[in-house]
């Protein structure tokens, strides 16, 4: 099918943004791309820097927030991926204020831009997040949105400013919502690549709670096909559920990781649990496979070619670890892992 000549692909230094430029390129190859990313602790252009040099790839560093700046970045596309985010659940409960400017009026600013320089398409990059823990029942697209958490409560911020654009100005938009996302290039202080690491680095694992809490994974390359097909065929101001159906205990998934890499599940420590933490993930993604969807990923092959990944490049996620985050790390974790329970113990 054929795709849009010219893109603009914001937040595309990051962990999904930076995988989604590298699968347009290959799965695309006549598109035009244009990075606009503000390159906060989360964007890294080592990401992209196999195809920086590529003609097709243009890199604009700033913000989303900022509309002259927005205005230049998306002439001439034809389509905006709106990936641009604070995403980090642990840090908005923290401090949520960079969460609302970002997520919110961050997205607000670009769909401003996204009509007034009419594009055929504004894909809203979502989350599972926003419609909180799952009880008995998966969730569909019109279930009600119920944040657990400032991260997801900004996620629906952005979504509902995007469907309120939709309805009054019929602006062309489309929203994925997305489990949660693993592979090469998400940043270290996510669940995966954290416990990896770590793992690698001989160091123990801090899970929270009891551990069970469950998320619905899905491989980072499944998502920026079903991102890309929703581009494509998604109706326009509906709302698309992406997951792989199946969701299981982060305590599994952290075993899962220790046998890939020959640790010892004593290394895993149950530490404090998170504050407000959503208990279950789970969605009804009927909608996508309706369009002809479906993944293409196991979850255990793909966390084997996850771990290989990280295992393979080292000193990608070593100089991620060693700058702020180290200061990051200690302040989060040192005390509740002190505090926490040895799987053995
Ligand atoms: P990430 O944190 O790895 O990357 C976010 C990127 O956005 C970074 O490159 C950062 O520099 C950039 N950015 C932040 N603020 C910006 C601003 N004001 N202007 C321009 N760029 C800015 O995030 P990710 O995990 O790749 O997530 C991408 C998108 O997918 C987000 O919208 C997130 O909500 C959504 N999502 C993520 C997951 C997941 O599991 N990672 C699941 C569902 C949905
Ligand atoms: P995370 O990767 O932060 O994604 P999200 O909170 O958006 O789902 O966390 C995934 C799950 O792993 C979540 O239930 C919290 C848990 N978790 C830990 O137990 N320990 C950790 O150090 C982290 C970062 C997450």
């Amino acid at each position: 099918m054929k795709f849009f000549r010219s893109v603009l692909i914001t937040g595309g230094a990051g962990f999904i943004g930076s995988n989604f430029v590298h699968y347009l390129l290959k799965n695309y190859p006549e598109c035009k791309i244009t990075v606009l990313d503000a390159l906060t602790y989360a964007g890294n252009l080592e990401n992209l820097s196999s195809v920086l040099d590529d003609s097709r790839v243009t890199f604009i560093k700033g913000s989303i927030c900022d509309p002259p700046l927005v205005s230049k970045a998306i002439k001439g596309s034809e389509a905006v991926f709106n990936f641009a985010a604070e995403t980090h659940v642990d840090r908005s409960i923290e401090e949520a204020g960079s969460f609302i400017q970002t997520d919110v009026f961050g997205t607000y600013t670009l769909l401003r831009q996204a009509l007034e320089s009419g594009v055929e398409r504004f894909i809203q990059i979502s989350t599972d997040e926003v419609y909180g823990s799952a009880s008995d029942r998966a969730f569909r697209e019109d279930s009600p949105l119920k944040p657990g958490n400032p991260y997801s409560a900004s996620k629906c911020g952005g979504d509902l400013m995007s469907l309120a654009f939709r309805n009054t100005y019929q602006a062309p938009v489309v929203i994925t919502r997305s489990s949660n996302n693993f592979g090469p290039y998400q940043h270290v202080e996510k669940f995966i690549p954290l416990f990896i690491t770590n793992t690698i680095e001989g160091k123990d694992l801090p899970l929270y709670g009891d551990g069970m809490h469950q998320r619905d994974w899905i491989y980072v390359d499944d998502n920026c096909s079903a991102i890309a097909m929703v581009a494509l065929k998604g109706e326009l101001g509906a709302v698309y559920n992406i997951g792989a159906g199946e969701s299981r205990p982060n305590l599994l998934v952290a075993e899962r990781i220790l046998d890939l890499l020959g640790a010892p599940k004593t290394r895993i420590v149950f530490i404090e649990d998170r504050k407000g933490h959503d208990r279950v993930y789970a969605m009804d993604a009927k909608r996508i496979r309706k369009l002809g969807w479906k993944p293409e990923w196991d979850f255990d092959r793909a966390l084997e070619q996850t771990v290989k990944w990280y295992c393979n490049n080292r000193e990608w996620w070593e100089s991620v670890k060693s700058g702020a985050f180290r200061e990051y790390y200690e302040k989060h974790y040192s005390k509740k892992l002190k505090e926490g329970k040895s799987r053995g113990a």
